[in-house]
């Protein structure tokens, strides 16, 4: 478990080692959502045991997905329900996790029976607008009966949808894979359009399960036929690059680093943090890749003689959002003015995401302007150590952790308590290859 408060210091002599980070948070989900409604039993290897994670494994139990513990706590055996999951006992809580939620609607909307999903601060305030919208154009009634409108709890009457044609707003993969999760269990075909590439792990995964699904060769548009029940079939999901993301920065801002991370998920819809990390000069190489299913491999990361600023361009946003607060700090380390500009979702994320990265990195000393949508970072003057709250949100908390290990004086992170949505053994990781 992180504590509430972590305080690091520069890493004088560099980062060393090499970790496993844990399991795909995104990937961990969507397993459990579709392993509990799926026939049969399944391996599940290296799941997430994060509290999201564990969150949504938790509501798969109470809709009858049995759990019998395997080797070790990411390792058991999922037994699916066969599309015969019973009414929860009691409302589902989905702690800080919007992806927990947003599928989760998606599958309960359709199913014979009430239930009620709530969350935590943070979640209660986030927009489930976005997935009541489509989701009542297939029928579904769901009610948003949260303080702020159109936020949690949920209450859903759960029932037959009809499937859809729906064009997504915005590139949204959680609004997305609700859409698909419903449109598998209504009968007939439904499609959606998204105006960029997100994240496709659904749709991986639903060819894992055997759930007929079409893309477009531009990757744009997908459909699925329903219903059909999801078959079981063993499953290891890869390390998660968004958890890798802190160390691929830490190691190529903090001079004489050398760190290897072993079986990171290299999806190509989840990559764009290497390759800006790269275009800004970082030493990252990458072995033992495997393709199919979901991409994986080994990643070793060296610190470059300098870190030069670049743009992050319109169409990389989807593809490394989460990844955004952490590139900002590489961004305050290097040469010149970043600018990351069209990513407004952030606003939307555990904490407003542009507000946080700002206030913290001129905490730190760095000069940053905001904008609507982004920011530009001046980059290059060091940064100087400060305690700053990380507002709840666990990559607010370890993106400004990386920052104090290149800052002068002590640097304290506030909150902390919520890296344990995903990235449990943080701490441990953070110790171990700082030396310190
Ligand atoms: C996720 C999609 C992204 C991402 C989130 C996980 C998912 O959110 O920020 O952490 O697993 O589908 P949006 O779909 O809101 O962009």
């Amino acid at each position: 478990m992180s504590s509430d408060r972590i305080t690091v210091s520069r890493a004088a002599n560099g980062l060393h080692g090499t970790i496993t980070v844990p399991g795909d948070k995104s990937i961990s989900h969507r397993v459990a959502i579709l392993g509990a409604l799926g026939t049969g039993s399944m391996q599940v290897r290296n799941y997430l045991c994060s509290e999201d994670c564990l969150n949504t494994l938790r509501a798969m139990q109470q809709l009858g997905a049995g759990v019998t513990p395997g080797d070790a706590p990411q390792n058991f055996t999922l037994t699916g329900t066969g599309m015969q999951p019973t009414a929860p006992a009691h409302d589902i809580d989905c702690g800080n996790s919007g992806t927990g939620m947003r599928l989760m609607a998606g599958v309960l909307a359709s199913l014979p029976f009430r239930s009620r999903m709530f969350g935590d601060a943070s979640l209660s305030s986030r927009p489930m607008k976005r997935i009541i919208d489509p989701l009542a154009g297939m029928g579904a009634r769901i009610t948003a009966c949260g303080e702020k409108p159109g936020c949690a709890p949920l209450e859903i009457e759960g029932g037959t949808l009809r499937p859809t044609h729906y064009e997504l707003p915005m590139a949204s993969a959680q609004v997305k894979s609700a859409v698909l999760l419903a449109g598998m269990l209504a009968g007939g075909r439904t499609s959606v359009h998204q105006p960029a590439i997100t994240r496709d792990h659904t749709e991986r995964l639903f060819e894992h399960f055997g759930i007929p699904c079409t893309v477009s060769a531009d990757g744009l548009d997908i459909a699925v036929e329903g219903p059909v029940i999801p078959t079981n079939k063993d499953i290891t999901v890869p390390g998660d690059i968004s958890s890798a993301a802190f160390w691929l920065v830490a190691a190529s801002i903090v001079p004489g680093s050398e760190v290897t991370l072993l079986n990171v998920g290299l999806n190509p819809t989840r990559d764009a943090v290497i390759t800006v990390l790269r275009r800004m000069g970082a030493d990252i190489s990458i072995t033992n890749r495997t393709e199919g299913g979901e991409p994986y491999g080994d990643i070793t990361v060296r610190a470059p003689q300098q870190l030069v600023a670049t743009e992050v361009l319109r169409h990389e946003i989807p593809n490394l959002i989460d990844e955004i607060p952490v590139l900002a700090v590489a961004a305050a380390f290097a040469q010149g003015t970043t600018r990351i500009r069209n990513a407004g979702e952030l606003r939307v994320k555990e904490s407003d995401r542009i507000t946080t990265v700002v206030g913290n990195l001129r905490a730190m000393g760095a000069e940053v302007e905001e904008f609507p949508d982004g920011m530009e970072i001046r980059g290059g003057a060091p940064l100087h150590g400060a305690t700053m709250d990380s507002y709840g949100d666990h990559r607010i908390a370890m993106s400004f952790l990386m920052a104090g290990l290149n800052a002068g004086g002590e640097t304290t992170l506030l909150n902390c308590h919520s890296i344990n949505t995903s990235y449990p053994g943080f701490e441990h990781h953070l110790r171990s290859l700082t030396g310190c």
